[in-house]
């Protein structure tokens, strides 16, 4: 006979919490997996579990008001003739046009270009909203080719060959029917309105060596102009940094799982991939190795929302930062303003990732033409212009605090970290002790 004590409340499982029932549910009934944009919901160690020690006696800081501390970057030094040069270590990472509307991209590019700083095409090519308004524009060369052309890669000013993403690493893009424009069919060469899935890897690769004839090839076209960036997501990021590095890159791209995406399986996002914090001190390792550290420059990207982010990257051996969602929501993404939209949607702003439908209240992640008059890209230029200057200051007074003046001198010996995971990943000591798991290797 079974007993249930009338004072116990029911108690669920933290196995079969409410979401994983409902997922269930929603798999039980639909018989598809899920799709969506953005990237790791659930909470992996993160920058969030870092902490600067700021100067004291022992180390001296500098006067935020007369003394300079520089956020500037160059790009490109290994090889390229006209290596890049921003003004901050923060850059646009590559989202593609289709997911994006064309005024977002030219959100993006006037944003970017008062700030200082670059932007990056993305699958389905180059649009003319974004080269006119990036003063310095990164272009994508990605497994599906979707809009590739010589004349676009010669009209760009440095070259991103991907070969992977954080979100989705091994995986490839998908952009659903309903946002196939005719203009985005015609880009892509593809038929309008039926579902793309992008190519997982590159057509004609088979291997690391496939990447240093590719990156030849690359620099033959553009006649040794421009800095080749290779983009990684973050699996191995020890040994893909050696090959990019062997392969001739100049620059590193790693992305790590809290990577955002427009549009592929949520069981991806959730479960491939290592943290962005675990991918930095493995792939800055290899380069040292190499000799190459600050040679060929690292540019992480992966859930970076603040200046505080961008400092940790930063001390933890990163040359700069790339952003995606966090731009995204600066020009006006899951914006609370549009909430009673979001509703209609199943949604709420905060929560909203279906990029890949196209009903984006914001009228960013969309083609429908009434949705995208919604946004005005020189306003919403604006405010990422304001934000990426929000993320500089906060990045220098972080540094100027740990008495750096630039902020490529903070080091890992300014960070202490508040979980033992945290410390294991970025090799930085738990705080209060000298001490951090895994020492010797990765
Ligand atoms: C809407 C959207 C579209 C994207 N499209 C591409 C793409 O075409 N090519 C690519 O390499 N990465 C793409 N990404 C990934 C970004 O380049 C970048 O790796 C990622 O957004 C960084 O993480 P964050 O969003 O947390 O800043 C996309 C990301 C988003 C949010």
């Amino acid at each position: 006979m079974s007993y249930h004590n009338p004072h116990t409340p029911p108690r669920k499982s933290a196995t079969f919490d409410d979401y994983t029932l409902a997922e269930i549910r929603r798999a039980a009934a639909t018989g598809i997996y899920d799709i969506r944009g953005g990237g790791t919901k659930r909470k992996v160690p993160h920058f969030d579990d870092l902490l600067f020690l700021g100067a004291s006696i022992s180390r001296y800081p500098l006067e935020g008001y007369r003394e300079r501390c520089d956020t500037s970057v160059v790009l490109g030094t290994r090889f390229a003739r006209k290596p890049i040069e921003l003004k901050i270590p923060i850059t646009i990472a590559g989202m593609s046009f289709g997911a994006l509307s064309g005024s977002a991209k030219e959100a993006l590019g006037r944003g970017a270009t008062a700030a200082g700083t670059s932007t990056t095409t993305g699958d389905g090519g180059m649009t003319d909203e974004e080269r006119g308004h990036s003063q310095t524009l990164v272009y994508q060369y990605l497994p599906s080719r979707y809009g590739m052309n010589p004349k676009d890669l010669r009209r760009a000013d440095a070259i991103e060959v991907v070969v992977g993403q954080g979100a989705k690493p091994g995986g490839g893009g998908m952009l659903l029917g309903q946002k196939i424009s005719d203009r985005v069919a015609e880009m892509r060469n593809l038929p309008k309105g039926i579902d793309q899935r992008s190519a997982c890897r590159h057509p004609d690769w088979t291997g690391p060596d496939d990447l240093e004839i590719k990156i030849l090839e690359l620099r033959e076209i553009t006649d040794w102009e421009k800095p080749i960036y290779v983009k990684v997501g973050g699996a191995r990021p020890y040994y893909d940094t050696a090959l990019a590095v062997k392969a001739g890159a100049d620059v590193v791209v790693l992305d790590g799982m809290q990577g955002g995406t427009a549009a592929t399986q949520d069981v991806f996002i959730e479960h491939v991939g290592m943290p962005t914090l675990a991918c930095i001190r493995p792939a800055v390792q290899a380069l040292q190795d190499l000799g190459m550290h600050r040679k060929v420059q690292l540019i992480v990207s992966g859930g970076i929302r603040s200046g505080a982010d961008v400092a940790k990257a930063l001390a933890l051996g990163a040359d700069a930062v790339a952003i995606g969602t966090a731009a995204l929501v600066a020009i006006g993404d899951n914006d609370p303003k549009w909430e009673e939209e979001y509703q209609k949607l199943g949604t709420t702003a905060g929560a909203y990732d279906d990029w890949h439908e196209g009903k984006d209240p914001a009228g960013i992640t969309t083609q429908d033409p009434d949705l995208m008059q919604r946004l005005d890209p020189v306003v919403a230029g604006r405010r990422l212009a304001n934000y990426l200057k929000v993320m500089t200051l906060e990045t220098q007074t972080i540094a100027r605090a740990c008495g750096k003046n630039h902020v490529h001198n903070l080091e890992p010996e300014d960070l202490v970290a508040l979980t033992m995971e945290a410390a294991a990943m970025a090799q930085v000591p738990l705080a209060g002790t000298n001490w951090y798991p895994g020492k010797g290797g990765f």
